[in-house]
């Protein structure tokens, strides 16, 4: 499964590339605003780090604009994913800039249905936002499970990308229910390589070497 990281932000994200744990990054305007950047300078600067898939949300709501700025962004990098909403606009302009070649990701998916539109019309990835359906009472990793199926009984190319994630379990049930990627906040995937046992194993390893005689 691929890690994503959810952020707009250059140091988190050089951070992650540092490790070697990081296969792509999804921003959108809400985070793209917490940089205080302008947002083209910004995506160019994430994509020059080498991120080999970079999603950048548009921000018109009608079929003309999307396709506008869509072109306009794909031009930026060749690792960018334009990022549409799901709606019937979204739908509309993602037929055309997929048959164009430009690799669109599809977001605010919150059904199987939206998610199985989003392959009809050739989306690149799909987007379901997992913690926001939580958020609601609703248990947002049963659409991941829903999706999975239906994309494979259908072999649809486009990707499970799911989004909205909140903690390490939802990277988990990501992973056991065959999602493609998963994209997260920094505070999440900075969690992924720790566990207290490993600590304390690694602190008593270095205690016991030190009995070990020298020279
Ligand atoms: O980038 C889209 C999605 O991951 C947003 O997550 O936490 O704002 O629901 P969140």
């Amino acid at each position: 499964m691929q890690l994503f990281l959810d952020t707009a932000s250059v140091t988190e994200i050089r951070t992650m590339w540092e490790i070697g744990i990081l296969d792509g990054v999804t921003t959108n305007p809400t985070l793209v605003s917490k940089e205080g950047r302008k947002f083209e300078e910004l995506i160019r600067e994430i994509c020059a780090i080498g991120i080999p898939s970079v999603s950048a949300e548009v921000v018109a709501t009608d079929v003309e604009g999307m396709l506008k700025e869509g072109r306009r962004l794909r031009e930026i990098h060749p690792a960018i994913y334009v990022k549409i909403p799901m709606t019937p606009a979204g739908l509309q302009a993602t037929k055309t800039l997929a048959k164009e070649g430009t690799r669109v990701n599809m977001t605010l998916v919150f059904s199987a249905n939206q998610a199985l539109l989003a392959a009809k019309v050739g989306a690149a990835y799909v987007s379901p936002f997992i913690g926001r359906l939580d958020d609601q009472g609703q248990v947002g990793m049963d659409l991941v499970r829903e999706i999975v199926p239906i994309f494979r009984n259908y072999r649809y190319a486009t990707k499970v990308l799911v989004a909205s994630v909140r903690h390490p379990i939802h990277v988990l049930e990501a992973a056991t229910a065959g999602a493609d990627i998963a994209t997260m906040p920094f505070a999440v995937m900075e969690k992924l390589p720790l566990h207290p046992l490993t600590d304390l194993g690694l602190a008593r390893f270095l205690k016991d070497w030190e009995k070990v005689p020298k020279g």
